[in-house]
């Protein structure tokens, strides 16, 4: 053999805040081999709990990273953030997210360099197909989130879910009783292109194809280009989308839908845009990134409702 003995244990999408705390303590009553390298994968949402009770005789690894430094990637964890929270290890490359969640070898390989340049170590994963189910809605629910956030362009346009995966995602999480914030919205090319309307449309159909009731669904319109960029949408163009949007619930859905849905905007939404956009007739709320991080200019955000 080349080196130490190494056992990692990737928990995948599995566990509960009890099974974890069970499986944890299982693990810190256990004798191990001095001799071999020991490192267990929890979901991320456990790593935290995992952290502050497990043994530091086994190190902890990530089951996944961001591609470089984190920022404005919707639902991505990144190398320094894993770092912070005390993890050692990222597992990437796994076929689950080769063959699920579409990750192609070039990206992998910029993830993984990105990860050893911040020094963590990678376990590198190869291999022939293996069909898992990633979902977790059940993790989500355990550690009391109520809502989540699906059909973000930065998971459309940067991951490369699909219409079809994106609506899947959104029947499962409904079905397990979270809300859903479904995200729609054009490319800079396709605005230019006049065709707008139709990719929110072909966006909402596979929400619609997929969920079985919108009671508990908010869908936010967020232009690609508005995005992270500083150039929010005017509230003109904004709301002439909010409107089309809502005729389309109309007309695909039921009156009834069209009218109770909530449509918020997303896109550089700041303390000082804020206050027109929420004039708009058809704009019922926001969904902001960058000022969300600073506590007084979301409270103004939130403030402006009309
Ligand atoms: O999810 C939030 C949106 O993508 C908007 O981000 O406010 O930083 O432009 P932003």
């Amino acid at each position: 053999g080349s080196g130490k003995f190494f056992v990692g244990g990737n928990w995948k999408c599995n566990g509960t805040t009890e099974s974890i705390g069970k499986l944890v303590s299982d693990l810190n009553n256990t004798k191990l081999e001095t001799d071999v390298d020991v490192v267990v994968a929890p979901p991320f949402v456990y790593i935290d709990q995992v952290k502050n009770s497990l043994t530091d005789r086994i190190d902890i690894s990530a089951q996944n990273s961001w591609i470089g430094k984190g920022g404005a990637f919707t639902g991505e964890i990144s190398v320094e953030q894993l770092k912070d929270i005390g993890c050692k290890w990222v597992v990437l490359g796994h076929s689950e997210r080769r063959h699920v969640i579409g990750e192609d070898d070039q990206f992998i390989g910029k993830k993984a360099a990105y990860a050893l340049s911040e020094g963590l170590g990678v376990i590198a994963c190869i291999g022939e197909l293996l069909k898992e189910r990633e979902e977790g809605v059940e993790q989500l629910k355990d550690i009391g989130c109520k809502w989540v956030v699906l059909g973000h362009s930065e998971r459309r346009h940067v991951i490369g879910e699909d219409d079809q995966f994106i609506g899947k995602k959104a029947a499962y999480a409904l079905s397990e009783g979270l809300g859903v914030i479904a995200c729609i919205g054009e490319l800079l090319k396709e605005r230019e292109e006049g065709k707008t309307f139709e990719v929110c449309f072909k966006q909402m159909k596979a929400f619609a194809d997929a969920v079985p009731s919108w009671d508990n669904v908010v869908v936010a319109y967020e232009p690609v280009w508005a995005i992270g960029t500083g150039k929010v949408a005017t509230p003109q163009q904004a709301q002439e989308v909010h409107v089309a949007v809502r005729d389309w619930l109309r007309k695909n859905v039921s009156e009834e839908v069209a009218s109770k849905t909530r449509i918020i905007y997303g896109g550089s939404v700041n303390g000082g845009n804020c206050a027109e956009l929420a004039k708009q007739e058809d704009i019922d709320g926001f969904l902001v990134g960058g000022a969300s991080l600073k506590g007084p200019e979301f409270a103004t955000i939130v403030n402006s409702v009309t």
